[in-house]
């Protein structure tokens, strides 16, 4: 990591402790029922403001993903509010070292359910759960939104021709890229697709899709207007070591907050460190 970095992340930090200090008492979180079964305004978090102080530490059941409808929301007042984000998931939805998530052209429905996990607080506390304190449900949509319309792909930058390059000593901008060794991306591939039946592992591609570009079809409604394989993430060329994070939580287990945490997890916990190194490194490589 270089010292740009770092003091990219020392920022989003401070901005994060900011955050908790001007943050007012949680509010609470939707019942499952209200917030999953309809986007109706009446049933968002928001709604349920007044009751907040009636409800103090009682552990929330588990997200009903099932019954989730399309994202309503708005993209332009998304992308200002996404702004303080781009610290860590760059500019273009596309994160500025391996550590963190790529957002860029995910199903807006998996990045909206994901803030309200780190909202709700059941999740791991990680760097996100400062950063959403503030966040009202609105906010969460729109910044979905944004994300989810960005290219999955970022635009190739300009192939550097001969233009003299910056002069700035030490000033090494690309993020070092994770080295891959081809028999483990090869391993990755062939657990991805077909999945380790010895080790009862399912193949990853029967819900993530042959491309790794999630559920096929996973944005067009079924016949009650529900979308629950929208929550089904893409993964094709995520980020090596965030991959590997999330991983290695699905496999302890420590990811539960909804129906579709407790899908995931009962995968994870058939993958050991060495299908977790291969599987990061072959998706991680797609699309480069
Ligand atoms: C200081 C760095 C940082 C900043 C700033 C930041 N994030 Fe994150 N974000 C992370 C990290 C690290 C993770 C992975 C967290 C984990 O594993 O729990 C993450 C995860 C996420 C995820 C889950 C992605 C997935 O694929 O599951 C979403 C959605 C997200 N962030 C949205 C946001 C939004 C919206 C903002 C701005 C309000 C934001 N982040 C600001 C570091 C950051
Ligand atoms: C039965 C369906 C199913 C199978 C099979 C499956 N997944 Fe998942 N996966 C999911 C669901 C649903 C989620 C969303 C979980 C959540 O919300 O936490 C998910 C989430 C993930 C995430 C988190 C992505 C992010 O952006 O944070 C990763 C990584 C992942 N899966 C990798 C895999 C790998 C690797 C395999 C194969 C070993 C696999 N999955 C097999 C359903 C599945």
């Amino acid at each position: 990591m270089n010292a740009r970095t770092l003091s990219i992340l020392a920022t989003g930090t401070l901005l994060g402790t900011l955050v908790i200090a001007q943050g007012q008492a949680a509010q609470d979180p939707p019942a499952p029922q209200e917030a999953t079964a309809e986007q109706d305004p009446a049933s968002s978090p928001d709604a349920t403001e007044a009751t907040a102080e009636a409800m103090p530490h009682v552990p929330t059941p588990p997200l009903d993903l099932r019954r989730i409808k399309p994202l309503q929301g708005d993209a332009v007042a998304g992308k200002a509010k996404a702004e303080v984000c781009g610290a860590c998931h760059g500019a273009e939805g596309i994160a500025i070292a391996p550590l963190f998530p790529n957002l860029a052209g995910q199903h807006a429905e998996y990045l909206y359910w994901q803030l309200q996990e780190y909202k709700r607080g059941n999740v791991p506390p990680s760097t996100m759960t400062p950063l959403v304190t503030d966040l009202s449900d609105t906010d969460m949509r729109d910044i979905a939104m944004y994300y989810a319309s960005l290219p999955h792909n970022p635009p190739t930058p300009p192939a550097a021709p001969a233009e003299p390059s910056s002069t700035e000593e030490g000033a090494t901008d690309e993020t070092p890229a994770t080295p891959i060794d081809p028999a483990l991306v090869a391993q990755g591939e062939s657990l991805y697709l077909d999945g380790n039946p010895a080790k009862g592992m399912p193949p990853c591609q029967g819900c993530h899709g042959g491309d790794a570009m999630g559920f096929p079809d996973a944005l067009k409604p079924d016949r009650d207007g529900h979308v629950p394989y929208a929550v089904f993430p893409i993964l094709r060329g995520q980020q090596h070591d965030y991959l590997q994070t999330r991983l290695a939580q699905y496999q302890a287990g420590t990811i539960v907050d909804s129906s579709t945490d407790k899908v995931m997890n009962s995968v994870g916990h058939r993958l050991d460190s060495d299908s977790i190194a291969a599987i990061s490194a072959y998706l991680s490589g797609l699309d480069k």
